[in-house]
């Protein structure tokens, strides 16, 4: 059973970037964790800065992972792209964010990606994540 985590732009600096926004763990910190949670889940990671790259790594999992999860940071906002990619594939996607995109600004209340997935997870801090996680156990991975 296989699961990627994808994250996006300036996803890289968590744990220094807004502490008070994004919390203070590190993404490897983080991702240290999660694996020695579910240890019986395949759990990949991809982090980019490039939306071209986010794309590729999509189509690349789309027709054999078991689930993506997708924190498309600014782009979830802006790419037509990331969302078409996301309609492609077979692969089920869910769509996270840490903080509460809809307590902020109006341009972060609209994505392009979430029609296309299974469901969102939003606000929950790090933990969206394994809310993810968590959801596709539910349905059967
Ligand atoms: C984010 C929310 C986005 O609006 C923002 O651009 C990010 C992170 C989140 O996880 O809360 O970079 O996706």
């Amino acid at each position: 059973k296989k699961l990627i985590i994808i994250n996006g732009p300036n996803l890289n600096l968590l744990g220094t970037r807004e502490p008070d926004v994004y919390g203070s763990l590190t993404l490897v910190d983080f991702l240290e964790t999660i694996k020695n949670k579910y240890t019986n889940i395949e759990i990949d990671h991809f982090q980019s800065n490039i939306e071209g790259e986010l794309i590729s790594k999509i189509q690349e999992v789309g027709f054999d992972f078991d689930g993506i999860i997708l924190n498309a940071a600014a782009y979830t906002h802006t790419s037509v792209g990331i969302g078409d990619a996301v309609r492609a594939i077979a692969t089920p996607v869910v769509e996270v964010h840490i903080s509460n995109t809809f307590a902020r600004e109006d341009f972060r209340h609209q994505s392009f990606i979430a029609p296309h997935t299974k469901g969102v997870i939003v606000g929950f801090g790090l933990q969206s994540y394994e809310l993810a996680i968590q959801s596709f156990i539910n349905d059967g991975l």
